[in-house]
Order: structure tokens, then sequence, then C-alpha cells
């Protein structure tokens, strides 16, 4: 059980999460998404309860996709890949929040479990580019390659737009350098990353 978070208080009650916020922006955001992913069948914490800024949510038990690391098995991309499809399908435009350790691999699927980034709206093509990057970027990117790969040939064969993808990747990359600037105050070289590795995520096999 990892319930760690920079903004919002989380604790587990009689066997569920409670996650209370701070921005009405992003609770109302988590509230919805949550609610309408439910009951359309998508895989996502069921809520139990609602006070003030607290939601009370059904505890998804097992590891975060981020601890799954390089042994990612294909059935595992692929039920993430879907589950971000299926998101997308559902909501015209709110961006869902592509980091790995808001994705739990429970009873052999892939579940969402964060909304709270305030509304975002974007083209879906740009949360697979930065779900991309988030691989990527782990301790040694080349080693992701297969993964990243993966993840771009699914929506590819779906009909997303490969340079809308290439450009949600460096949307993120400009990201990246913005939150290690403001949070860590460190400096991060996107532009090697991105000259090194994008041609081998489209083509590697
Ligand atoms: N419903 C849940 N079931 C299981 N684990 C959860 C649940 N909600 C949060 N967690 C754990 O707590 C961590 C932080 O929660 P998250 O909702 O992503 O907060 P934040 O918006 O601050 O990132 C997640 O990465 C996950 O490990
Ligand atoms: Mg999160």
């Amino acid at each position: 059980m990892n319930l760690i978070s920079r903004k919002h208080k989380l604790e587990v009650n009689n066997g569920n999460v409670l996650k209370t916020f701070t921005e009405s922006i992003s609770f109302e955001k988590e509230y919805r998404i949550l609610t309408e992913a439910f009951h359309a069948g998508m895989r996502v914490p069921e809520i139990i309860n609602v006070n003030n800024m607290t939601i009370e949510m059904s505890f998804i038990d097992g590891p975060v996709y981020s601890e799954l690391k390089k042994d990612m098995t294909l059935l595992q991309i692929h039920s993430l890949c879907q589950w971000i499809f299926e998101y997308h399908n559902l909501f015209d435009g709110p961006r869902c929040d592509c980091n790995p350790r808001n994705f739990i691999w429970h009873d052999n699927q892939c579940y969402g479990i964060d909304f709270a980034d305030p509304l975002n709206y974007s083209y879906p093509e740009h949360d697979v580019g930065s779900l991309i990057l988030f691989e990527i970027m782990h301790e040694n990117g080349v080693e992701y390659l297969r993964i990243a790969h993966e993840i771009f040939r699914f929506f590819k064969d779906r009909g997303y737009d490969p340079k809308l993808i290439h450009e949600g990747y460096l949307a993120e990359i400009g990201d990246v350098i913005y939150r290690q600037r403001k949070y860590f105050n460190r400096k991060y070289d996107g532009a090697a990353l991105d000259l090194s590795l994008w041609d081998r995520v489209v083509t590697s096999e």
C-alpha cells in the first residue's frame, strides 16, 4: 500500500481510500470523471461517499504501473492503452494525467485512479505522447523503448495521428523541464532525450 501525495491528503479508512482536496476545481474534476467513468463501465474506483472536499472511494489493490518497470508485459501495456483509448472515447477534451503512478494493475486489468488535474483540454494524442515520455524517462530510457513502441503502435493502429503524438511528447518534455525547475531546481536536457530516442520509439521492433 503506497498512498503518497504531494497535493492531497490520502488515508485508508475501513478498507476505502479517503482523498481530501484543497482546491475545489480539482475536487470537482475528479468527482465528475470518477462518476461518469464508473457509470460508463470503465475500470475506476467506485465512489462510496462524498463529504465537503473529501471523496471516499474503493481501494484498488495492486502495483501502480511505475512499479512494473521494464518488465511490463504486453497484456499490461495493452490494458493501459485500452483504458486510455476508452477514456478518450468517453470524454471529448479533458486530458487524463498519464503519469504511470495513476494506473494500477488489479485483477489482470488496468484501473485509472487519479483525475485531480484541473480541467485541462487537449487532443487525445497529447496524452499518448505524454504517456510515452513518462515511460522512457525511467532510469535508462533505452530499456523502455519496447514499451514506448507498443504504446505508439497501439494508438497508430487505431487511427491516432503519429505527428500529433510526437507533438504531445514534445509538449510533455516542456512540462517536465518546467516541473524539474520549479519543484527540484534541476535542469533537464529535453532536446537530447527527444533527438536520441523519438525515432526509435517509432521504429523499434
Ligand atoms: N483508490 C485507490 N486505490 C489504491 N491506491 C490508491 C487509490 N487512490 C490513490 N492511491 C495511491 O495513492 C497514490 C496517490 O494518489 P493520487 O490519487 O494519484 O493522488 P495525487 O493526485 O496527489 O497524485 C497513487 O499513486 C496510488 O499509489
Ligand atoms: Mg496521482
